[in-house]
């Protein structure tokens, strides 16, 4: 199988995506361009959703318009805690979609992904899903992530971060290579202590403003 990465050049992304690695840019500026990353991102995301075509009556004529094909909606599942920024702007453009989270955090020594939340729909295994997370670093969270989610069989799965590094996107597709990438874009290196270099610092810390 054949493991797939899309890099998301659009010129606004990449415009917004260098404002966001600014040292200087401040916290609620850094959360709004999140934000609208997030919409401009879900569009990218979404160009390949199957349509169907139904009859409908405009006020002149009837006529057969193409409609979304999925008979159930999808899910966003959130990697928290910076998943919820690239959520938020996504949820403005998919408001239909369903939400998932999980809650893992970094062990500061190993580096390797701790559950410690799960909550899906119930019945997910219906639906196509979309994991977010702003940061592929290492890969260990997304992993974690994607090998829970299998545990309860979605329809499909697709991973979406602002920035990956190299050794996250080998390590993931290692891992799971029948799920698809998509990122803005993918930067030099991780350094020890897994941040992606240049980067833009802690995701998290920048949305929050808790450093
Ligand atoms: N998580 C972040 O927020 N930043 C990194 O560079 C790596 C992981």
């Amino acid at each position: 199988m054949k493991a797939e990465v899309t890099v998301i050049e659009h010129p606004l992304v990449q415009h917004k995506l260098t404002l966001m690695r600014q040292a200087e840019t401040s916290t609620g500026k850094f959360r709004q361009l999140l934000h609208e990353i997030g919409i401009l991102l879900a569009y990218e995301v979404t160009r390949d959703l199957p349509l169907k075509y139904e009859e409908i009556k405009t006020p002149l004529a009837p006529m057969f318009a193409p409609m979304l094909a999925a008979d159930k909606k999808m899910v966003i599942v959130s990697i928290m805690r910076a998943g919820q920024g690239l959520l938020d702007g996504i949820l403005e453009l998919i408001p239909s979609a369903r939400v998932g989270h999980i809650g893992l955090y970094r062990d500061p020594i190993t580096h390797v992904a701790v559950e410690y939340y799960f909550k899906v729909p119930y019945d997910i295994d219906q639906r196509d899903v979309l994991v977010v997370d702003p940061m592929l670093a290492t890969g260990n969270s997304a992993v974690a992530a994607v090998d829970r989610l299998k545990e309860v069989n979605p329809k499909s799965i697709k991973f979406l971060c602002l920035l990956a590094a190299p050794e996250g996107i080998t390590h993931f597709h290692a891992q799971h290579p029948d799920v698809p990438i998509y990122t803005a874009a993918i930067d030099e290196y991780l350094d020890e202590n897994g941040y992606i270099i240049p980067g833009l610092g802690d995701a998290g810390d920048r949305m929050y403003g808790t450093k």
